[in-house]
């Protein structure tokens, strides 16, 4: 069993009635996933190498995930290395590797400590056999933690899960195990490799780019997007902080109206348009 979350003793007075506000303000986003961009910028801003910049994106992870995991966040999906990113200079795509190696091997102790359940979802098969090693050491050790799931997107794309997810329905379509008329908007969501998350909710990105990058295309359907001009090395919890509160203004449509989202405003509507028939009436 994983011992007393260690974290939750470590944080700060000020940090944790931070931390008891937000949620006081509302229902905090049940997953949250980030497009951690802008480490190579930050870098060059420096006047350090890229990955320089790469290294110090590593500390903003630390502070996020403690963060999440103590604010009781469910799920956090880090893009941490894009399918498309393999087309990097090789000398980048290998420290990459090789601090993600790093990462693991210093993390996942911690991880586990604090309850936190790691898995990953992207060609993992593509990426450097001790990565995929201690990915898969960590899958099996963190397995049944309840807390926080952390999802490590790593060479991941999702055209690729998209296509993926295709090729298997086509397989069992094939085999006899389903009818195309099976095939609905519920059943392909779990031939995807998200199948065991919810949809994120709200989806940060780092560094100012307002797109997507091939980053859960189908699960951000109606998900809220935050994007900020500031590099992922200098995101820490308090951009977390300010994208969950500005989450929490926002009204979730799902396509209806805002009169039916609210009906309390509905209401308060009707009640203000009975009012002032009623004067209009009293007035004559
Ligand atoms: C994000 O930062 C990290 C990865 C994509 C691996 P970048 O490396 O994309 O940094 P910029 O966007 O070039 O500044
Ligand atoms: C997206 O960032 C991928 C990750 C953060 C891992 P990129 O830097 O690769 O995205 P583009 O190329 O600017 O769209
Ligand atoms: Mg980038």
């Amino acid at each position: 069993m994983p011992q007393k979350a260690s974290w939750n003793s470590q944080q700060t007075t000020e940090d944790r009635s931070l931390q008891q506000t937000l949620s006081s303000k509302g229902k905090l986003p049940k997953h949250i996933a980030i497009i951690m961009d802008g480490n190579g910028r930050w870098a060059e801003k420096q006047g350090f190498s890229r990955v320089a910049g790469h290294k110090e994106g590593i500390e903003s992870v630390r502070d996020i995930v403690k963060a999440s995991s103590q604010l009781g966040i469910k799920f956090l999906t880090l893009y941490a290395f894009s399918i498309e990113n393999w087309n990097r200079p090789m000398t980048e795509v290998g420290s990459l590797m090789k601090l993600l190696e790093l990462y693991l091997r210093q993390e996942i102790e911690e991880l586990h400590k604090n309850n936190v359940r790691l898995t990953s979802i992207g060609k993992i098969s593509s990426l450097p056999k001790t990565v995929q090693k201690l990915l898969n050491n960590a899958y099996q050790q963190t397995k049944d933690n309840t807390g926080l799931t952390l999802t490590l997107a790593l060479s991941y794309g999702s055209r690729w899960d998209i296509v993926r997810a295709v090729q298997m329905i086509a397989l069992d379509v094939r085999r006899g195990k389903l009818s195309p008329e099976d095939i609905s908007e519920e059943l392909f969501p779990k031939y995807l490799q998200t199948a065991d998350m919810p949809d994120p909710d709200l989806l940060i990105r780092t560094s100012g780019e307002v797109r997507l990058s091939n980053f859960l295309l189908w699960e951000m359907a109606y998900g809220e997007m935050y994007i900020l001009d500031k590099y992922w090395p200098e995101f820490r919890r308090e951009d977390l902080y300010s994208a969950i509160e500005n989450f929490l203004n926002r009204e979730r449509r799902f396509g209806k109206t805002s009169l039916q989202i609210n009906p309390s405003e509905a209401e308060k509507t009707k009640d203000s348009m009975l009012m002032r028939v009623v004067n209009a009436i009293t007035s004559v």
